[in-house]
């Protein structure tokens, strides 16, 4: 079987498409940005309060969280603190 001109554009389609995946995963990710120093955040103890005003559900919330969210935070056995530290 001849290589062609054609095949040939096919492998470099290939390569530069799995070098750009590559480039995507050495990107950092979103990291988690730490509590902000004001009295709401050094008084809030426990994962409820958080979510009094950072529920997504409730659309009340004054500060829900955002869709792209890491869906880590359903997990209530997980404190929210362990990815955002109090400074
Ligand atoms: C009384 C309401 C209230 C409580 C309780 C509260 N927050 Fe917040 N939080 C806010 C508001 C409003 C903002 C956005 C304004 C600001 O940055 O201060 C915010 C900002 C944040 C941010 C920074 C977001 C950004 O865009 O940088 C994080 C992280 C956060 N809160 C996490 C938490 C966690 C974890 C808890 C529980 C320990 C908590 N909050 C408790 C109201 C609250
Ligand atoms: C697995 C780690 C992790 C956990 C657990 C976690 N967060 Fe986050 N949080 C993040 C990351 C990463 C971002 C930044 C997302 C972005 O910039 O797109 C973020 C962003 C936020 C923001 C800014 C608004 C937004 O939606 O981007 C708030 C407020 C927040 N988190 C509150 C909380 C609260 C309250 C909890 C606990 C119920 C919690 N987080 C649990 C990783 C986490």
């Amino acid at each position: 079987m001849r290589i062609t001109r054609a095949d040939a554009i096919f492998v470099g389609f290939i390569l530069s498409l799995l070098l750009f995946l590559l480039f995507l995963s050495t990107r950092p990710r979103a990291s988690p940005s730490p509590l902000p120093r004001d009295d709401a955040h050094r008084m809030a103890r426990t994962r409820s309060e958080c979510l009094a005003c950072h529920d997504p559900e409730p659309p009340t919330a004054p500060y829900p969280l955002r869709s792209s969210h890491p869906q880590k935070w359903r997990d209530a056995t997980f404190a929210c603190t362990r990815c955002h530290p109090r400074e």
